[in-house]
């Protein structure tokens, strides 16, 4: 079985609360090897947190119905990472809307949104949408660790820290809305692919205003050679999205079988997860930090 595994088998509540007060000069666009990615990453998550608390709400109600043991556990531990995750994006989009007033708005609709969602829908179109979803999160994890010097080397150190703790996590519990799905509806795979499409495009009807504002005050529209990079991006992450998650369409998929992690797990996982557990400062790791911890997780 591959090192990929052994990341899904150990799913670990870390009870983390990054400090938005220590962001470096207060900018939001927080990447310095690529600001568009840091803009593209804040506006895709003004809409998460009320998704993770959809997702802790759901699984929540079907978890005592689940006679599997080990996928209880699994349940519980999910619950316990994401409720994290929403508290610090919710501060985090406290932060943004202070360069971004809009993003307020944006953050009341998706509040609104998912609570609407999660009192109208049946279980099952709950359960299928938190999978759906958690296809995403999952391939966004492994597409954003994979592109770590590119989009984030040069970053402020408490968002990208903030990054790379919600990305390992993700991978490290991208299948456990799979198996609840599968646990519950074992053959219905036409309903499972059909979340994951209507999962995809939420996902960039959720990003889109929040990007065009961001990518508005600080100066991409100015220019048509850079509202066309802003766009190109916006499109190339989203291609690289609806890319990996094509094998996920398949009758016999698993998440531990994905093709992008079913080799290797990410260097900056296998560090991250060594790192944290051996007590180093995770909340606010600057280059010099993420190099000391590349070196302590000695990757193999
Ligand atoms: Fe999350
Ligand atoms: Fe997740």
């Amino acid at each position: 079985m591959s090192t990929v595994s052994n990341a899904m088998d150990n799913i670990e509540v870390r009870p983390l609360n990054f400090d938005v007060d220590k962001i470096e000069g207060q900018n939001p666009v927080w990447s310095r090897s690529h600001p568009l990615f840091s803009i593209y990453i804040n506006a895709l998550a003004i809409h998460v947190p009320y998704f993770e608390r959809y997702l802790v709400k759901g699984l929540r109600s079907v978890k005592d119905q689940v006679k599997n043991e080990r996928l209880r556990q699994d349940i519980s531990r999910i619950i316990g990472q994401e409720a994290h995750h929403a508290k610090n994006f919710i501060a985090i989009n406290k932060f943004l809307a202070k360069r971004y007033p809009e993003v307020v708005k944006l953050d009341g609709q998706a509040k609104d949104y998912f609570e609407a969602s999660l009192k109208n829908d049946d279980i099952k179109k709950i359960l299928g949408i938190i999978a759906g979803y958690e296809t995403f999160t999952y391939m966004a994890g492994m597409i954003i660790l994979n592109n770590y010097d590119q989009w984030m080397q040069d970053a402020d150190p408490v968002l990208r820290s903030a990054w790379v703790w919600h990305q390992v996590e993700e991978v490290e519990h991208g299948s456990v809305a799979f198996d609840v799905f599968r646990y519950f509806y074992p053959q219905d795979h036409g309903y499972r692919r059909a979340m994951i499409i209507k999962a995809f495009f939420h996902i960039a009807a959720e990003t889109i205003p929040g990007y065009v504002t961001m990518i508005k005050k600080e100066g991409y529209l100015k220019s048509p050679w850079k509202a066309a990079k802003a766009f190109g991006f916006f499109c190339n992450f989203s291609y690289q999205l609806a890319k990996s998650a094509l094998p996920t369409l398949g009758k016999n998929y698993h998440p531990r079988n994905h093709p992008m992690c079913s080799t290797t797990q990410s260097p900056i996982a296998i560090s991250w997860r060594k790192f944290y557990s051996s007590g180093e400062d995770v909340l606010q790791m600057d280059n010099e930090q993420m190099e000391k911890m590349m070196n302590t997780g000695n990757p193999v």
